[in-house]
């Protein structure tokens, strides 16, 4: 089999050529952000080069900015699987989730339950959690801490059917990677009369996304963690959208998909998330047999390649990371957190080191050039269950089809000095 084009795929990202103190930098933080190839540099650029203007007039800038936002949403279904008119943008997940807790609480009852999960991102806690302040149950679904996965019997249990409402479940966590069964959920939610909310901002990174398979109600990303600007997409099942009223001026749209779309669209940066889905489509295209048997049948033209693309990514990052968690675990003083290695994960790796309170090893890593995370990165229930407060919460390196081999060992022989330094 052909092997993945990292030198093709880096070559696409200006920012690979910088360097710290002469050590080319290498960007181990895409679980917080990815890079950006230069054709979504260059259509953000051009379209406030040539084309800006606000929506919805009779000139050509603006009819040109419609087909940008149009061609978005052709871009974002394409993404996600699903129809254009299912896909919105926001400001990014979070503003997204708050309008969406708004709209299915305001539906709601005191008394209605919510379910959570202590795994997740507080984007996808808070807005859920604010509720409670309308009489809503929140319930939290625990994790199994020893190996930073769902408690699945818990979890069942607290979807009652006629009690719960709202089921809000991340797809993978972007704290230690665990790769959660949301067509479970979903299913569950439905059997329940629940709605199903899915947060796959860590995941879409990471695997290709089909919301008709996952069966959710609503699914939540992020364009700029996966090569695009600071963009939020959301999609929203036509059928669901149909029985909630969104947050909205008297002014705007009634319709779906615009009804969830509140004030003048970021349209350079839906002309920058069109070529940030064109680019995973690119590596699809040139990788499709790295895709292999994984490409599900029956898929057309750019969703192909998308389903391709982030099949390939995968297929090179995850042996990667294996690599990298065995190398890691060898270091005296270093403790892996995240689900066992038969179980779904991303290629995101968090730890700690003796010694060092997180901040400190990433502060030491980062003037070596190597950018990690450290903290709680907004997962801060996960991190106080683990107990890891005090010492700063976890160290993260993040991998994205632009990291190499090189970049991993440069990371293992940094952490090694560390680790060393403190015998
Ligand atoms: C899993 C997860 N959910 C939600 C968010 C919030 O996304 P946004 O920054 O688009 O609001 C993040 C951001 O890191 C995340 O990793």
């Amino acid at each position: 089999m052909p092997p993945f084009d990292v030198a093709y795929v880096r070559s696409q990202f200006p920012a690979l050529g910088r360097t710290v103190d002469g050590q080319p930098a290498a960007y181990l933080d895409g679980p917080g952000g990815t890079q950006t190839p230069k054709r979504v540099i260059d259509a953000v650029g051009g379209y406030l080069a040539t084309h800006n203007a606000n929506g919805g007039g009779r000139f050509v800038t603006s009819e040109e900015t419609d087909a940008v936002q149009a061609a978005a949403r052709r871009a974002g279904a394409d993404f996600l699987g699903c129809e254009p008119d299912e896909v919105s943008f926001g400001a990014n997940m979070t503003t997204l989730a708050y309008l969406l807790s708004e709209a299915l609480g305001r539906s709601l009852q005191p008394g209605d339950e919510v379910v959570i999960s202590a795994l997740d991102h507080e984007a996808n806690r808070g807005p859920w959690l604010q509720l409670e302040a309308r009489g809503l149950v929140i319930r939290e679904a625990p994790v199994d801490l020893a190996t930073c996965t769902l408690d699945w019997p818990a979890f069942e249990q607290l979807v009652r059917p006629g009690r719960t409402k709202i089921v809000a479940l991340g797809y993978a966590s972007n704290a230690v990677g665990t790769v959660n069964d949301v067509t479970r959920a979903s299913e569950l939610a439905r059997d329940a009369g629940a709605w199903s909310v899915v947060d796959a901002v860590h995941y879409a990174l990471h695997g290709p996304i089909d919301v008709m398979a996952v069966g959710c109600d609503f699914l939540l990303c992020s364009a700029y963690k996966f090569f695009g600007p600071h963009v939020g997409l959301m999609y929203a099942r036509r059928e669901a959208t149909a029985q909630v009223e969104p947050l909205r001026l008297s002014t705007q749209h009634s319709e779906p998909p615009f009804v969830w779309e509140t004030g003048t669209p970021n349209f350079e940066g839906l002309a920058g998330t069109i070529a940030a889905i064109d680019f995973i489509a690119d590596i699809g295209e040139r990788h499709m047999a790295l895709a292999g048997d994984r490409l599900p049948d029956g898929l057309r033209g750019r969703r192909r390649a998308v389903v391709a693309g982030m099949l390939a990514c995968e297929a090179y990052e995850q042996p990667l990371a294996t690599h990298l968690r065995r190398q890691l675990a060898a270091i005296p003083g270093v403790t892996l957190y995240g689900p066992p290695e038969d179980s779904p994960r991303t290629s995101t790796v968090s730890f700690t080191l003796d010694g060092f309170l997180a901040g400190e090893a990433a502060q030491a890593l980062g003037d070596r050039g190597l950018f990690v995370w450290d903290g709680d990165f907004y997962a801060a229930r996960l991190v106080e269950l683990l107990g890891l407060v005090d010492r700063g919460g976890l160290v993260r390196a993040g991998l994205a089809p632009y990291t190499t081999q090189g970049e991993l060992e440069r990371l293992v022989t940094a952490v090694g000095d560390l680790s060393r330094s403190m015998r």
